[in-house]
C-alpha cells in the first residue's frame, strides 16, 4: 500500500475512534453545531412526542424507537420529517428544520441516541 495512503487512512481511523464524541457520531459529518442540537432535541421531545408518544413509543404515530426504524431506509424517514406524508396526520416540517437536520435526528433515533448534547 501506497504510504500516503496508509497515512490517510490511519488518520480516519485515528479520527473515528478518537473524534467521535465530539462529532455526533460516525456518518454526521454535517452534524449541526451544539446550540441548535439541543433545539432539535428539544423539538423532537415536545413537538414529535405529542404525536409519538414522550419516550417516543408511540402514541398517534408510531414508535420512533431504534426498534421500530431499524429496517427502515434513513433517507425515506428523514423526507417524511421534512415532507410530511399526505393523507395522514404527520404534518411536514420543512419550515423548522432542514433536510440534513432531518437527516441528523434519523441518525439519532435509529441508534436511540436523543439526549441533549
Ligand atoms: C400531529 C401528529 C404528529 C406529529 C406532531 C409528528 N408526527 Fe411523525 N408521524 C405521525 C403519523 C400519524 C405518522 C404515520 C404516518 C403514516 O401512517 O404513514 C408519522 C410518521 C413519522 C415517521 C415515519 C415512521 C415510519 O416508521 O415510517 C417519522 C420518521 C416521523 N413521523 C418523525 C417525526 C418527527 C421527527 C416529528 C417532529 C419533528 C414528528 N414525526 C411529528 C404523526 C405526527
Amino acid at each position: 500500500m501506497a504510504s500516503w495512503l496508509r497515512r490517510v487512512l490511519l488518520a480516519a481511523t485515528a479520527a473515528s475512534a478518537f473524534g467521535a464524541p465530539a462529532v455526533a457520531g460516525a456518518n454526521d459529518s454535517e452534524a449541526p453545531p451544539p446550540a441548535r442540537q439541543r433545539e432539535l432535541i428539544r423539538l423532537l421531545k415536545q413537538d414529535c412526542g405529542s404525536c409519538h408518544g414522550m419516550r417516543l413509543t408511540g402514541g398517534l404515530g408510531p414508535a420512533l424507537t431504534p426498534q421500530a426504524l431499524r429496517d427502515k431506509p434513513a433517507e425515506s424517514l428523514a423526507s417524511t420529517i421534512v415532507a410530511g406524508r399526505a393523507g395522514t396526520a404527520m404534518p411536514p416540517w420543512r419550515p423548522f428544520l432542514t433536510a440534513s437536520e432531518a437527516e441528523w435526528l434519523v441518525a439519532r433515533l435509529q441508534r436511540g441516541d436523543t439526549d441533549a448534547p
